[in-house]
């Protein structure tokens, strides 16, 4: 398995297969999506490679991310060719939902094994306004067929926003009260195109945590490769609740993920790291300089992101790698 220099272990890939997306999530790409045409997203042939190569080096899960992974019309083919991969276990997706309902019978059928979907609010005309998008009734019914499917695990993802969507922490909190579904509260991350937003808009994880406590909620006990979220329970609810808190002092003790941009670049953090290009040994099909390039790519990974120091390095917004 891929380690590092700091004993931490790497079964678990974070793929990136666009930077387009088309919302415009008011705390991640306001203006827009900033298109850089000069190389192309990598094919099917390169991404087959690059999962053959990280299936040898003992990855176990894949997660495609985005910009949003759905505007790729080839991903039902990308989910089918990471699940028949030999030692993938888990084939994951994070999406913005926009075409969920009208695909999930396609990607589930192709292996899906998990699903997050965003949804910053549960009231459509704010839903809106965060998002650009009339969207959200169209994207709850998505994750309703997914749950009739039978995907396990099911993620909605929130980043809770103090002048927008704070105060409807309770609604999340009584959602999934009959519903086996996990929400996981993101804590809002300063990025190069958000600076003012941040200011005026962070929460604080830690906030919220305190309100989970005080209200009945458990804090459950982490295994060894379980990644940096912190995850609660409650006796009287059938969802769950994980808490993204990047601000927290020991966020990066769990790190447990590698990242892959669009474009063929190997990002060991999501902060303050240019990316290591291995697009042409993918490129050229060549599955052992792949890993060879990954594995001595490990030695750079730094023990936490530079946030603490308020360095975004290159990350101008979170499209541009996945999150
Ligand atoms: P799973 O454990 O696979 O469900 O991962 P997840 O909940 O992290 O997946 P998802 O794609 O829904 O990610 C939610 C968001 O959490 C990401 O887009 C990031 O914004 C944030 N996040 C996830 N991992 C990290 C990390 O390693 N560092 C930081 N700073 N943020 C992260
Ligand atoms: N801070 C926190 N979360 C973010 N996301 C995108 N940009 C940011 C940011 N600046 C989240 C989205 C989505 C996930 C993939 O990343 O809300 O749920
Ligand atoms: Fe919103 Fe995700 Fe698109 Fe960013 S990449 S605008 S968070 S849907």
């Amino acid at each position: 398995m891929l380690s590092d220099n700091f004993g931490r272990q790497f079964e678990y890939l974070r793929l990136s297969i666009t930077d387009a997306c088309n919302f415009r999530c008011n705390y991640c790409l306001p203006d827009g999506y900033d298109c850089d045409s000069s190389r192309e997203f990598l094919s099917l042939a390169e991404l087959q490679t690059l999962v053959q190569a990280f299936a040898k080096l003992g990855m176990k899960k894949i997660r495609l991310t985005g910009g949003e992974p759905g505007l790729r019309k080839d991903l039902t083919d990308i989910i089918a060719l990471c699940k028949q991969t030999p030692g993938i276990e888990q084939v994951a997706l994070t999406t913005n939902g926009f075409n969920l309902k009208r695909n999930i019978d396609a990607w589930h059928q192709a292996g899906l094994s998990a699903l997050n979907v965003s949804a910053d609010s549960l009231d459509s005309r704010l839903f809106a306004t965060i998002t650009g998008h009339q969207k959200l009734e169209n994207i709850l019914a998505g994750i309703e067929r997914a749950q009739q499917l039978g995907i396990e695990r099911i993620k909605m993802n929130a980043v809770l926003l103090k002048q927008f969507n704070y105060h409807q922490l309770e609604q999340y909190l009584a959602w999934i009260k009959e519903r086996e579904v996990t929400i996981r509260f993101i804590e809002l991350m300063e990025i190069g195109d958000n600076k003012a937003f941040f200011r005026e808009n962070h929460v604080s994880g830690d906030l919220i945590k305190q309100h989970l406590l005080a209200n009945g909620w458990q804090q459950k006990i982490k295994h060894k490769l379980a990644g940096p979220a912190q995850e609660f329970y409650h006796p009287e609810f059938k969802g769950e609740l994980g808490l993204i808190m990047p601000y927290s002092k020991d966020f990066c003790h769990s790190c447990n993920r590698l990242r892959m941009s669009a474009k063929g670049q190997l990002h060991l953090c999501l902060f303050g790291d240019n990316g290591i290009d291995i697009r042409p040994w993918l490129t050229a099909n060549d599955i052992n300089g792949t890993c060879e390039a990954i594995q001595a790519a490990m030695e750079n990974k730094v023990a936490t992101h530079l946030l603490h120091d308020n360095i975004v390095g290159s990350t101008k917004n979170l499209a541009m790698l996945g999150g």
